[in-house]
């Protein structure tokens, strides 16, 4: 329980607007979607998502689905396919996640997909959600509005007190009609069912056509392919760099010499901000090894530090 109480906007027109213009100030806004309530950040803003990830004390870069209003701008951001137009049809607006591939030059945040070049996307079917994803244009990156390791939320009464204050606003729609979380289809391949959820697995099928692949939990380790595979750069990755080798492409925290500072203010925020963009860019370059500085292991040191020991593990295969 969080003892400091967030702001509480009602669900009006001017309500609306003013989640709208926190979304753009690049705060969070806690809102109810048809599923759960979602902890809101402009999916763009690469310090607004990194926002998401400290206010839910996530241990790790869990993938976040992005929200739109209508397809059109959705549409924009990811590579449509032919069963994404079979589901789209069927179920959107509605409790359904697509995972597709990202269009190269969309400008939402590589920290939203942490990395991968897929992207988890959906229109969902409460109106107030849509009345403000309407009234802010663009993609909304929102997990369930919970700490983590916590229930996912579907009151507003729930969020602040799961959150408090780590939210800049908290959209009182009421109560939320399914309670659990979408379904999530990955599209990438064949269709895989990736999250069990508002709609069911032989719906799916019937809109398809044939069954889908199901991805079990007990599966998972049988079946690593079906993993939810995680961003690896082609170069080797030294970690707790404290001084630089030859050749070595260098990726600062602090007040160091390097090609790419993390942040050299030590702002955790900020640095996770950066995180995936500054290893692209260091891959991109070709070189061998990628050298980082330590980075304290506190707050969201913890899930960039997560990431950075996945990134330097040996490779499988
Ligand atoms: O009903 C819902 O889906 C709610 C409301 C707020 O929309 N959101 C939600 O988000 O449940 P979250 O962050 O709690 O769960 C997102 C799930 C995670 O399990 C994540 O691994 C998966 O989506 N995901 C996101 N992007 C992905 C990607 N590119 N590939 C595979 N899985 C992805
Ligand atoms: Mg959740």
């Amino acid at each position: 329980m969080n003892t400091t109480s967030p702001r509480i906007v009602p669900d009006t027109m001017a309500g609306h607007a003013t989640a709208a213009a926190i979304l753009r100030s690049g705060g969070l806004v806690a809102f109810p979607t048809e599923t759960v309530y979602g902890l809101g950040a402009d999916a763009c803003d690469d310090r607004a998502v990194a926002r998401i990830y400290e206010a839910k004390g996530r241990p790790s870069f869990n993938p976040l689905i992005v929200h739109f209003a209508d397809l059109d701008t959705l549409k924009q951001h990811v590579v449509w396919t032919e069963e994404a137009e079979m589901l789209a049809s069927a179920y959107w607006p509605g409790p359904l996640t697509l995972v597709l591939r990202k269009q190269p030059h969309s400008p939402i945040s590589a920290l939203v997909s942490a990395g991968l070049e897929s992207i988890a996307v959906r229109l969902p079917a409460h109106d107030t959600a849509r009345a403000i994803l309407r009234e802010f244009g663009g993609g909304v990156a929102a997990p369930s509005a919970n700490r983590s390791g916590q229930i996912s939320p579907t009151q507003a009464q729930h969020v602040a007190d799961s959150l408090g204050a780590r939210v800049d606003a908290i959209l009182d729609g009421g109560p939320c009609k399914v309670g659990v979380e979408s379904t999530i289809v990955g599209l990438l391949d064949k269709p895989l069912l990736l999250r069990p959820g508002g709609i069911t697995e032989e719906d799916l099928a019937r809109t398809l056509g044939h069954p889908l692949t199901v991805r079990h939990k007990a599966e998972a380790i049988s079946a690593p392919g079906q993993l939810m595979s995680h961003y690896a750069p082609v170069a080797r990755v030294r970690l707790n760099a404290t001084d630089w080798e030859p050749g070595e492409l260098r990726l600062g925290f602090g007040d160091v010499d390097c090609d790419l500072n993390l942040s050299a203010s030590e702002d955790l925020v900020e640095a996770a901000a950066h995180l995936f963009d500054h290893l692209h860019r260091l891959d991109a370059q070709g070189g061998s090894v990628i050298a980082v500085s330590p980075i304290p292991h506190e707050g969201l040191g913890i899930a960039i530090n997560d990431r950075l020991s996945r990134a330097a593990a040996p490779r499988e295969g």
